[in-house]
């Protein structure tokens, strides 16, 4: 498929921008900007906005998309992790107590999903990248080849929470072994479908497996930890930290900030989705959404 006519659904659009609470000429961060879809709506909501991802893809899209608001000044984009975002700010001449909203929407985009040479993809005949940001030096073909069989099933058990990870782990090396070094995705995902005991269902088997990689590739929960550290000192009285994940492991690091001093829990509990959300866009299913405001 063409690159440019892939469409990021936003996953909880309405939702994350009603909870961030725009107002025309404050600052809000976009911590993933993927696609540019909940930029797009703090835009047309008044919001001047600072867009991070690690992702070149996803930075050049979004340059393109946004070139008039970039102009003019309403957006600027910065490649960098969010395990920077005290940094990136501070770059544009934000101080703390200065942000009205930062917003997080939590794991893969479409278009990383549907390109075929990165490996996020069970269908992926390419070979298994995973790698969100280009410059990083491990993926996760390399993973698998440095791990042994022990350390990568603590992988799959740790970072999949997968109750299957030693029989995966060792299915995995023995694929290692006959792929000589360049493992394709679609092949990972077919070994762990015939070793799995759930082979037919609406969730593919191999789903905690690509997680674990994912987040061990892209120190995924380090990064929104030392993120999530660093926010709240930006945020103004009254500004808000929204937050959408897709798995509990992120979810947990998330309702860590109930304890944090400086804020305070929206909700008790996560919202959710809409059924017809799910139906629209299956890949919502999992997703939870938090906020909490600054004291
Ligand atoms: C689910 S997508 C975001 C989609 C976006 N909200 C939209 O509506 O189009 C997640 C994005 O976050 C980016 N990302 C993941 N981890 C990141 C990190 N630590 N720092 C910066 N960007 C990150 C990914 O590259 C991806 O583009």
């Amino acid at each position: 498929m063409d690159k440019e006519t892939i469409v990021h659904k936003s996953v909880l659009l309405n939702e994350s921008v009603a909870y961030l609470k725009v107002e025309k000429g404050l600052r809000y961060i976009d911590c993933t900007l993927g696609g540019g879809g909940h930029t797009a709506e703090i835009l047309r909501a008044g919001g001047i906005v600072l867009g991070l991802d690690v992702d070149e893809y996803a930075v050049r899209h979004c340059e393109k998309r946004f070139e008039k608001e970039i102009r003019e000044k309403k957006l600027t984009i910065a490649k960098r992790n969010f395990a920077e975002i005290g940094h990136a700010a501070k770059e544009i001449g934000w101080e703390d107590r200065q942000v009205s909203g930062i917003l997080y929407d939590l794991g893969v985009s479409t278009f990383q999903l549907k390109n075929e040479e990165r490996g996020f993809s069970f269908t992926d005949k390419g070979h298994l990248d995973m790698r969100m940001d280009e410059t990083l030096s491990v993926t996760a073909n390399d993973l698998i080849y440095a791990l042994s069989e022990g350390e990568l099933s603590d992988l799959i058990r740790d970072y999949g929470e997968d109750p299957q990870h030693k029989k995966f782990a060792k299915a995995i090396k023995d694929l290692a072994k006959k792929a000589r070094g360049t493992i394709r995705a679609e092949d990972l995902a077919n070994v762990i479908k015939n070793n799995s005991v759930y082979k037919s269902g609406r969730i593919n088997p191999a789903t905690r497996v690509f997680q674990a990689l994912r987040i061990a590739v892209n120190s995924e929960l380090e990064s929104l930890k030392e993120s999530l550290r660093q926010a709240p000192a930006l945020l103004k009285p009254e500004g808000r930290l929204v937050i959408i994940s897709f798995h509990s492991l992120e979810d947990k690091i998330v309702k860590d900030l109930r304890r944090a001093p400086a804020l305070k829990e929206i909700a008790k509990s996560p919202g959710v989705p809409s059924s017809e959300e799910i139906d629209n866009n299956p890949s919502a299913r999992s997703a939870k959404i938090r906020i909490y405001e600054k004291l």
